[in-house]
């Protein structure tokens, strides 16, 4: 049978391609001496995927293929397994389209297509997965595609993949999905499901503006957007041999972001990322002894010349191939060195180009990524990692992403800039809120409220200590709407009864739930609650509220004063930690009641634990540091609100809640520190052995049937699968731990001080900001990133007890934030949880604080030494 190829190629009304390679030639060679370029794509013709084919056969240097295959030969099935994560059962496919953007020679792909058709349970006589290949040549397509159906592949494939190919650039292919082209026969409704999805989400969510999209009277569902109506078809990308590496780094996010991948409902991306491997390495990858990516890039110089119109035009003898590694970008860069001073002349544009002897022109860039720079690309390009793996020289790795039904941006992503009235100033991450991070922070509460309790839970108490479910849905819009009648000097929303229920949760001493600071009366009777349906009501009401505010502000009505932007400060992340709370709780009941969290691909336990197992690890437990001066905290002082009246300042400013004032210094003696916190093997290990007796079963633990498991919120996992995850347990265990150890908990500065040398934060890619919804093993400790790391995402405990530091003034807006707790019972815990908002675990001054006794928050601790003479 001949080989499919739908040819993609776009062109414009009139005719003419809208896609011109010779004027990018051109354009390239008018730039100035220095800044001259040729499309890389030139690289790809059809003796050039021949000469790059040769490169990964002949030419081991080149390791990114044969790390990328060794990764796809070994690890075939568990990525088609990993694929299909967010489907329950096994092998029952039905229209699933995997699409492989400059898909080469198509070798490495042949483990993928076996392993897809593996997974299908039975031959059928329509196969339920159409690979398509997309690239640059037809009759490569022709002949790779026809290599393989011939094959005993092709045999293997039969019934199950049917293989085509998309002949195009990958911006013509995706227009080409955009416009419909994937629908099959009368499968209908696949593109526009696709483009439905896409645009609603497919943007940064910092640059989502969704304030028309709420009617403000219907309450939210809790299903993504673009989920409701889409048909079951998946859609699969793959983008291998680090091919993202050739568009420079904002163009690679722009890129991700762009791709048509529908959040929520199991589509992914495969991609290979070169790591920032030694220079030498990369060079010598990129120039072969025996010449084959020389004559690859020579090739590139020939078809300049064919496509201007001239095979001759570029004289091979003139011109050498020269590469360089630039360390600092951490990219490769490849170049054509004039030898001499030479003269191009371009007869269909009568136009001349002179190179002077040693100019370059550059031909390719191949941008490596570190880790940091891959959860950079991931973030920016509103993607999250479901699995990866790493060939066994740690040179390469392969990534499987999703769309996240929500995700958090960088703190520091370019652009994210606050309307003060008419005027727009640049921000500070921990400022006055953006009404996009209202907008996402509503998203995760509606994820874990509505998708995550099911209805038989509402009037539930996953924990003893807290409030029923039902609790938490009415009083976080009240507490936002009494601070905000407050504030406005305006009515309550109604029902304004819901003040008297749910004004302020609780929070009783652990040991006598009796003694409780000042509280909300609840009802006692399941009858005597509101409804959830009035509840939501209520809620979408008050949102309302907050987004009429945001109008006002920007369209000058209201005048931002710093009162307003510390109520909105306060308000939102005041609803942020309600929600890890919550969490918190529902963990309790996870497997037993409360629901995974929806959208977001079920991990497979198995295979990341095999990919924990094998990281490395510090070469030494400990580090030394100190003597140090550190500061804490930061000045901002409620008090000067009223005085602080510049509209440009108060965007500036930097707001924290009233324990993080002001901003002091304390001078820290030398000590030793672990490089990691405490895990729950070596906590295990304890609590069976020298600790017995000693300490309580961690709350985040739970035997069934005999066997020790591990609370997540799909349920609880085998110890042997969070062997290396931090343990979360109470201050009062974890200290004993530590002493028996041989050590302490840190103190509150100690602690700040190893955060502020080697914590990475959300922005170096730590397990904050549901990235994940569980912890991961550390990474910190390490000497490549110079021991820079995360913890795997909890909070940690200190040794410093909560209490009024020189100079504390409690909050006007909330006097018992702080003050109820200075009991001598509450010790501070720093850093945050896989699921805290960035904005709060990256704030160095924010400190959060739990009773010592107290089990159940995601905290976890690392042991620091004295040492000798001190
Ligand atoms: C580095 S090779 C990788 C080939 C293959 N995926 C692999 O891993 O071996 C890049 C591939 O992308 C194709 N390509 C390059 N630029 C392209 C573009 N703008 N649109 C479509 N394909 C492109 C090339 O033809 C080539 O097959």
């Amino acid at each position: 049978m001949p080989v499919e190829i739908i040819d993609a190629h776009t062109a414009s009304q009139d005719g003419i391609p809208t896609f011109d390679l010779s004027k990018q030639i051109v354009d390239g060679l008018s730039r100035p001496v220095g800044e001259k370029e040729m499309p890389t794509m030139l690289l790809y013709d059809e003796r050039g995927l021949r000469l790059y084919d040769d490169i990964t056969t002949a030419a081991p240097e080149y390791y990114l293929f044969g790390a990328e295959e060794e990764i796809l030969k070994n690890h075939a099935d568990e990525i088609v397994r990993s694929m299909h994560g967010h489907r329950s059962g096994h092998g029952n496919l039905i229209d699933e389209v995997v699409l492989e953007l400059g898909a080469g020679a198509l070798r490495k792909t042949s483990h993928i297509l076996l392993g897809l058709s593996r997974y299908v349970d039975d031959s059928k006589t329509t196969s339920p997965i159409t690979y398509y290949a997309l690239d640059l040549e037809k009759r490569e397509l022709e002949r790779t595609l026809g290599e393989i159906e011939a094959s005993d592949i092709g045999r293997r494939l039969d019934g199950k993949v049917a293989t085509k190919g998309i002949c195009g650039t990958y911006d013509d292919g995706l227009k080409f999905i955009e416009n419909g082209g994937l629908v099959q026969g009368d499968r209908g409704g696949f593109s526009s499901a696709f483009v439905d999805g896409f645009n609603a989400r497919g943007g940064s969510p910092i640059s989502s503006d969704s304030s028309e999209s709420d009617s403000g009277s219907e309450p939210p569902s809790s299903e993504p957007s673009s989920a409701a109506g889409c048909q079951p078809e998946l859609l699969h990308i793959m983008f291998l041999g680090s091919s993202i590496g050739n568009f420079p780094r904002e163009d690679a996010a722009s890129f991700l972001r762009s791709l048509p991948l529908r959040p929520g409902v199991g589509d992914t991306l495969l991609l290979g990322l070169d790591h920032d491997n030694d220079k030498g390495k990369i060079e010598e990858a990129y120039n072969d002894r025996n010449g084959y990516t020389k004559r690859f890039i020579m090739n590139g110089l020939k078809n300049a010349g064919r496509t201007l119109g001239d095979d001759h035009m570029f004289d091979e003898d003139k011109w050498d191939y020269v590469n360089y590694y630039n360390a600092a970008e951490r990219r490769h860069e490849a170049y054509f060195r004039s030898n001499c001073s030479q003269t191009i002349t371009v007869l269909s544009d009568k136009k001349e180009f002179t190179f002077v002897e040693d100019e370059m022109l550059k031909i390719e860039e191949s941008v490596k990524y570190s880790e940091v720079d891959a959860y950079t690309l991931f973030s920016n390009g509103n993607l999250r990692p479901i699995q990866r793996w790493t060939d066994s020289n740690g040179q390469y790795s392969l990534w499987l992403l999703e769309r996240p039904p929500i995700s958090f941006p960088l703190l520091h992503t370019p652009g994210p800039v606050k309307r003060v009235g008419h005027t727009v100033e640049p921000a500070t991450p921990f400022g006055f809120p953006a009404r996009a991070e209202w907008e996402n922070v509503w998203e995760l509460w509606n994820l874990v409220t509505l998708g995550m309790i099911p209805p038989s839970m509402l009037h539930e108490k996953p924990i003893d200590l807290r409030h029923i479910c039902l609790f938490y849905f009415g009083h976080i819009p009240t507490f936002l709407d009494i601070h905000l009648s407050r504030l406005l000097n305006e009515p309550h929303t109604e029902p304004e009864s819901y003040k008297y229920i749910f004004e302020r949760g609780i929070d009783p001493d652990v040991e006598d739930p009796t003694q409780c600071h000042p509280h909300s009366e609840v009802p006692q009777e399941e009858a005597d609650w509101p409804t959830l349906n009035a509840i939501l009501q209520f809620q979408a009401r008050v949102r309302q509220r907050v987004r009429r505010l945001y109008d006002d502000l920007e369209s000058g009505r209201v005048t931002l004063t710093r009162r307003i932007a510390r109520v909105l400060f306060m308000t939102l992340e005041h609803e942020a930690m309600h929600a890890e709370t919550l969490l918190y709780m529902l963990i309790q009941r996870a497997g037993s009641g409360t629901l995974p969290p929806s959208g977001f691909t079920a991990p497979h336990w198995e295979s990341l634990a095999q990919s924990w197992d094998a990281a490395p690890v510090p070469q030494e437990k400990t580090i030394r540091l100190g003597p140090a001066t550190i500061s804490l905290g930061h000045d901002d002082d409620e008090e000067e609100d009223s005085s602080d009246t510049d509209p440009a300042h108060i965007a500036q400013h930097e707001f924290g809640w009233d324990n993080e004032h002001p901003k002091r210094e304390l001078v820290v003696k030398e000590f030793a520190i672990e490089w990691r916190p405490v895990s729950n093997g070596e906590f295990y290990a304890f609590y069976s052995g020298e600790g017995k007796g000693k300490i309580e079963l961690p709350a985040s633990w739970v035997a069934e049937d005999g066997v020790m498991k591990v609370r997540t919120l799909y349920g609880p996992v085998d110890m042997e699968i969070a062997y290396n995850w931090p343990v979360i347990t109470s201050y009062n265990d974890l200290s004993t731990y530590a002493t028996v150890k041989g050590g302490r908990l840190p103190t509150e500065p100690e602690l700040r001080l190893f955060y502020d040398k080697f914590e990475a934060g959300y922005e170096g890619g730590a397990n904050t900001g549901l990235r994940n919804w569980h912890p991961v093993p550390a990474t910190t400790g390490l000497a490549r990133g110079h021991g820079r790391g995360s913890n795997g995402g909890v909070w940690e405990w200190t040794s410093t007890t909560l209490d009024k530091v020189d100079g504390f003034r409690p909050s006007n807006l909330y006097p018992g934030y702080s003050m109820d707790f200075f009991d001598g019972k509450h010790q501070i815990v720093l850093g945050g949880s896989y699921a805290t908002i960035p904005r709060i675990s990256d704030r160095r001054s924010f400190r959060n604080w739990y009773q010592r006794n107290y089990p159940y928050a995601w905290v976890g601790g690392r042991i620091a030494y004295d040492l000798p003479n001190n």
